[in-house]
């Protein structure tokens, strides 16, 4: 089967999304809910339409497009990844996982492909964490892992809840149906880019992802004493600013000292009140993000941070409110799918490697209801959540010839 990956097309696109921003380019930020983030739904699903595929959208605002194929009977193949951009992102994460599979089912079609099972294509809700702490809240529902009950009470910085912004959005199907059956897809391959610098390194143009790693975060609120600060003497003080430098330490120090080199702890979020420079901090906000391949040794690293946090706190007369807000398993992707695609890297004759996802995705919730892998391509210098995020249109263009000759396998079957 000859494809004609249309790369300049492609790359058209990818720069139009990334101009859907709530911030002047070359930086992307599209949160959920924002009007940045509605408008890049209609861009994308504009563009399904346009290729003749049919949209829906279910009640927390996954995006399914679909390319029919010839048996309605048999399972799809899914496929798919998120367009919302933390603040300060680029234009490729997720974006290529969703534009790229666009551009498959294009080349698919203009091949002349009649797929026996139907392709779909998912544009998850809200993989990124930034507006209810933690990411990944299309998908986490798709599977069931988080429930209606809970996912409407979530609430944003503003106190605002998941429930008042689908309102306000006009979202009102009921959440109860988003959870997909156990044998809704046969399969799921997401596309993304690496966010590592391995591929590079090693001058790879293709990841076959065999596992993807265990992420937590984690929430805490200081409370201390506030007051004047030129009056208020130093041993009189409860400072939570202080506190929270003194748990930040404490969670490198849990990351350094795990015994694994796949430890990683990054305290991300850090906010104090009131904010002015001549008033002792009494508030003290703080989101931990901490990650390793193992669950065993991430939960003990954060069991480690737990209890530093308690002992900081006494000894500094400061209240604490520590709330866990996800801690997921690490993932290991389906060995079949993972040979389909390494079939795939050979039959477009691409070298690739075998790897581990540092990042999350939404694949890993997705590995709950279908077999899951992921093909990763290199980004430059390994950079991601930031806006000089690059992968060239060339390599983009490998990574979609190896996501649409899996499809072409994995719908034919
Ligand atoms: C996904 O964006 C992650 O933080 O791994
Ligand atoms: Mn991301
Ligand atoms: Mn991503």
């Amino acid at each position: 089967m000859h494809l004609e990956i249309d790369e300049q097309r492609l790359q058209n696109q990818i720069d139009e999304l990334s101009l859907i921003s709530e911030q002047a380019p070359p930086v992307v930020t599209r949160v959920l809910f924002s009007e940045a983030d509605q408008r890049g739904r209609a861009f994308v699903k504009k563009l399904a339409e346009e290729s003749g595929l049919r949209v829906r959208q279910d009640a927390i605002g996954n995006i399914f497009v679909r390319w029919a194929g010839r048996d309605a009977g048999a399972q799809p193949i899914a496929t798919g990844s998120h367009i919302d951009a933390i603040p300060n992102a680029g234009k490729f994460d997720g974006v290529v996982g969703v534009l790229g599979a666009l551009e498959a089912v294009r080349a698919l079609q203009k091949a002349g492909l009649k797929p026996k099972r139907s392709v779909e294509i998912i544009i998850f809700t809200a993989e990124e964490p930034t507006r209810f702490g933690f990411g990944c809240i299309g998908s986490r529902m798709l599977a069931g892992t988080l429930t209606p009950e809970k996912a409407i009470l979530l609430k944003d910085s503003d106190g605002t809840t998941l429930e008042e912004w689908r309102r306000k959005v006009g979202w009102s199907d009921d959440l109860a149906m988003v959870r997909l059956p156990k044998d809704g897809y046969a399969a799921f391959i997401e596309l993304h880019i690496e966010q590592g610098p391995l591929l590079e390194r090693e001058g790879l143009p293709i990841g076959v992802v065999e596992k993807i790693a265990a992420p937590s975060v984690t929430r805490l609120d200081l409370t201390g004493v506030g007051g004047h600060a030129g009056a208020m003497l130093m041993p009189d003080r409860h400072d939570a600013l202080l506190a929270g430098a003194e748990i930040a330490l404490a969670v490198e120090q849990a990351a350094l000292t795990s015994g694994s080199p796949d430890t990683v702890a990054t305290t991300g979020i850090f906010r104090i009140e009131p904010g002015a420079v001549n008033s002792v901090p009494c508030l003290a906000h703080l989101e931990i993000d901490l990650r390793d391949t193992q669950s065993s040794t991430r939960d003990a690293a954060l069991r480690r941070i737990e209890q530093a946090t308690g002992d900081i706190c006494r000894r500094r007369g400061i209240q604490f409110n520590l709330q866990r807000m996800a801690a997921d398993p690490p993932v290991v992707c389906d060995p079949k799918l993972v040979s389909a695609i390494a079939d795939a890297c050979s039959a477009v004759g691409l070298p690739f490697k075998r790897m581990i996802s540092r990042a999350y995705h939404d694949s890993s919730f997705m590995s709950q209801v279908c077999p899951t892998a992921m093909i990763f391509i290199p980004c430059r210098g390994g950079v991601s959540h930031r806006p000089d995020e690059y992968s060239s249109p060339q390599q983009i263009k490998a990574g979609v010839a190896v996501l649409a000759r899996t499809l072409a396998a994995l719908t034919s079957e």
